[in-house]
């Protein structure tokens, strides 16, 4: 990450800046910054509201040059819509486009004064954290496959006016933001590189940089004699073999982990069972649950948390081949359990139900699994929620608030039982499809069957972990809502330690 972040107390006339950003309600409210550079300029902006070149409407800006008075060279007023108290969508909203329109200009050094609009419910830490995380979002680039394009993002520094008791929202926003860095570079990645080999050496790579944290790469040679066969049925139709990428951080003594479970389908063509309906090509984002809980584990390492985490990856390609596995092919588990395959799109459930089975041998207090699992889950929530599906009421009140938090939302579905029929099979204990109706839910219900007995909650990102269309990128998500969710954890464990 090269954009840096950091707080000072700034008044907005007098700050030396690439530019300054201030706020102002439409009606011509001011904030009191905004209202200070119009003082110091001899009324400026109340000339523009007067003459109807700025409204203050949610998301508009407006960019000012050289205005005298001001010392920063230029200013970006944003509007902040209705006056009084903003509610924290229409915040990131606003961060949002103050991110978009910062990055895009040659200042080096940027200022926000948009620390001092009220907030209802949130504090300084939040809103600064809101912005530094818009900020680092779109400062990112891809370039790992083509000419940087332009010349680039020239801003490097952003500086927030606020009191030093903001500075755990920095802090937090460091460590967010280098772990939705990593996620949203391997997700874009396309799959001719990232692949399973890949993915294992960047989980490599993690824990040679950070002390502290362990890594462990399972071979297919490991997984047969682990029994993970229903795992290895669905690699057998690729030329790139499969991994189990286990990655621990030990940072909270005798307890027992949290473990992060994520799918990492580096590439999903349907298998036999071929996609045919167009959209393939997404296929290369079916590894984004995986991205996303290794995002959400880095993040973790940076903030260095007082929690044990185990993260568990399964890294496999499905490919069509002469070897592949097929629709009524059936598979034993490695938890022993017997499963017909009906389709092989449905594949997801397939690599992530012996992941959840090998990482119950580290006794973990809660497990989270994320992953593009369904498209009956975009159907669902389309791209705004993510499907929460968990039997453990508090466990999903704990994501749940954490993806509030963040503003990296999810939605619970039910799991109940009465789902679980749709999955019956007489040529094996069960299918790995549901049929009709409540696709998201059915998956949910395969993976129950494999998480017995523990506090488990699957999260369905298949409509939230990348933008749609030809020039769609990830979106880092869930790391904001699982990195929340565990400095949650690591702050309840302290209190109750
Ligand atoms: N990776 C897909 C789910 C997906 C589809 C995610 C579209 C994002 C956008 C998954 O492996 C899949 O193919 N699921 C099937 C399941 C079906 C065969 C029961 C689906 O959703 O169609
Ligand atoms: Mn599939
Ligand atoms: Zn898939």
């Amino acid at each position: 990450m090269t954009l840096e972040f950091s707080l000072d107390s700034l008044e907005a006339d007098s700050c030396e800046a690439g530019c300054i950003v201030v706020g102002m309600h439409d009606k011509g409210a001011l904030g009191a910054s905004a209202a200070r550079v119009d003082a110091a300029s001899g009324g400026h902006i109340t000339r523009l509201i007067a003459s109807g070149d700025c409204t203050g409407k949610t998301g508009n800006s407006l960019l000012l040059h050289a205005l005298p008075g001001v010392r920063a060279e230029r200013v970006l007023l944003v509007g902040l819509g209705e006056p009084g108290a903003l509610d924290v969508a229409r915040f990131q909203r606003i961060a949002q486009e103050a991110a978009r329109a910062l990055t895009g200009l040659p200042a080096q050094l940027a200022a926000s004064f948009l620390g001092e609009i009220e907030v209802s419910g949130k504090d300084a830490a939040w809103k600064l954290r809101t912005q530094a995380l818009a900020a680092a979002q779109h400062a990112y680039r891809y370039t790992a496959t083509l000419k940087p394009q332009g010349p680039g993002v020239r801003l490097k520094r952003l500086v927030f006016a606020a009191a030093a008791s903001a500075a755990q929202g920095l802090e937090q926003a460091r460590g967010m933001a280098i772990g939705a860095d990593f996620t949203r570079e391997l997700a874009n990645l396309p799959p001719n590189i990232c692949n399973p080999a890949y993915m294992a050496e960047r989980a490599r790579q993690l824990a040679a940089e950070h002390p502290g944290v362990t890594v462990e790469v399972l071979e297919r040679a490991d997984m047969e004699k682990l029994g993970m066969g229903s795992l290895l049925a669905v690699a057998r139709g690729s030329a790139n073999a499969p991994k189990l990428i286990v990655l621990r951080w030990n940072g909270g003594g005798a307890a027992k982990p949290y473990a992060l479970v994520g799918k990492g389908i580096t590439f999903d063509t349907g298998g036999i069972n071929l996609k045919v309906q167009g959209g393939i090509e997404e296929m290369k984002f079916d590894m984004g649950g995986a991205a996303g809980v290794l995002g959400a584990f880095l993040a973790a390492v940076e903030l260095r948390l007082s929690v044990n985490l185990v993260c568990v990856v399964a890294a496999v390609e499905n490919m069509p081949d002469g070897d592949a596995y097929r629709p009524s092919d059936v598979l034993t588990s490695m938890s022993g359990k017997t499963v017909e395959v009906l389709n092989t799109d449905a594949e997801g459930r397939l690599v992530l139900c012996d992941a959840l089975t090998y990482v119950q041998r580290f006794e973990p207090q809660a497990i989270v699994d994320a992953a593009t699992l369904t498209g009956a889950c975009v159907v669902a929530l389309g791209k705004h929620a993510s499907g929460l599906m968990s039997k453990h009421d508090d466990l999903a009140a704990e994501l749940l608030a954490a993806g509030e938090n963040t503003l990296d939302r999810a939605w619970r579905l039910p799991l109940w039982d009465d789902y679980q029929s749709q999955l019956e099979s007489v040529f094996a204990d069960f299918a790995n499809i549901g049929g009709k109706g409540a696709g998201a839910i059915t998956a949910g219900c395969f993976l129950a069957r494999f998480t017995e007995g523990r506090r488990w909650a699957h999260l369905d990102i298949a409509g939230t972990a990348w933008s749609e269309g030809r020039k769609g990128m990830s979106t880092a998500r869930p790391v904001p809502l699982l990195t929340q969710w565990l400095i949650d954890r690591a702050a309840a464990d302290a209190d109750s330690r």
